[in-house]
């Protein structure tokens, strides 16, 4: 289900809500499991990147991934990290001066075509009102024979032991109902292909502890609030938060959810002189 069109995804409102704060600490919390701590090692190889490439982050955020890109392609390439929030982007700036900072919307990228060697989006998809149009226009603005690397998490694939299953459910979806487009992991293979990448790849992974993690801890308490909201009866929301600590406490937590990491290459101009491109953007072709 997509968030309400009266609710906007906080995501898209990040300044206007005046909460970068809270939506730095959201993404210190989920880059600093476990799982996505060794899947980051591998997003310059997903992306095959190389000294000297010029890259751009889309919905970069604090810059966390476009500065770890940065180490890869050394002081002869380039960074930029484009991000709907201005003060998110000063984050990033604060965290490598070296990154070339833009303020823009992933729907129309402003550059020309084929500006960039690599294009890198981590969780922007599942809060756009049309993930399409800003998979078309990361592909617009790599050059032909550059390479697109997009990661999502599939929320409502989140996993949460103990409780009962009717109530994590509620939980979950309580989260997911808020996103503009909780379905963006799943569909990333059908956008890249509507898209008109070739040669695309899917590296799928779990990230899942069994201990209290404290960032995925911080995570799930902070979903009590959007539970709340979503009208779940606080007593068992408080009453299924002392099975978490207990569960922490004695061994028997447990957690998962699915990343979707799709990697896919814009074709040489010949490719695309092939007609291989959906022109209609419904998969029909
Ligand atoms: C969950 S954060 C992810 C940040 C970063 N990619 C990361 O992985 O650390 C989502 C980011 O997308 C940005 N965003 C939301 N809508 C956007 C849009 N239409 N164009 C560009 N950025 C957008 C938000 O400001 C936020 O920084």
């Amino acid at each position: 289900m997509c968030a309400s069109p009266h609710e906007p995804d906080r995501w898209a409102t990040v300044d206007s809500d005046d909460n970068a704060h809270m939506a730095l600490s959201r993404i210190e919390q989920l880059h600093g499991t476990p799982a996505e701590q060794a899947a980051v090692l591998r997003y310059p190889d997903l992306l095959q990147l190389k000294p000297g490439h010029d890259v751009l982050d889309v919905g970069a955020g604090a810059g966390h991934i476009a500065n770890h890109l940065a180490t890869r392609v050394t002081a002869r390439g380039t960074v930029c990290a484009l991000d709907l929030s201005a003060a998110l982007l000063a984050h990033a700036r604060q965290r490598n001066r070296n990154l070339l900072g833009i303020q823009g919307d992933a729907a129309a990228l402003p550059f020309p075509a084929g500006r960039f060697d690599r294009v890198f989006a981590r969780w922007l998809l599942l809060h756009l009102p049309d993930p399409l149009a800003a998979v078309r226009e990361m592909r617009r603005v790599t050059r032909p024979g550059g390479r697109l690397l997009v990661v999502e998490t599939d929320w409502d694939s989140l996993c949460i032991s103990p409780g009962d299953t009717d109530l994590v459910r509620r939980i979950v979806h309580a989260n997911t109902d808020r996103q503009a487009n909780a379905a963006s992991g799943r569909r990333l293979t059908a956008l890249f292909r509507r898209a008109g990448l070739r040669d695309v790849q899917v590296h799928a992974f779990v990230d899942s502890v069994h201990t209290g993690d404290s960032h995925w801890v911080a995570f799930l308490e902070s979903r009590l609030d959007v539970a709340r909201a979503a009208g779940i009866d606080a007593r068992r929301l408080t009453s299924w938060w002392g099975d978490v600590d207990r569960a922490i406490a004695i061994g028997e937590f447990f957690v998962c959810v699915t990343r979707i990491a799709v990697a896919g290459n814009v074709p040489e101009s010949a490719d695309r002189l092939a007609g291989h491109e959906d022109p209609t953007g419904t998969g029909s072709s």
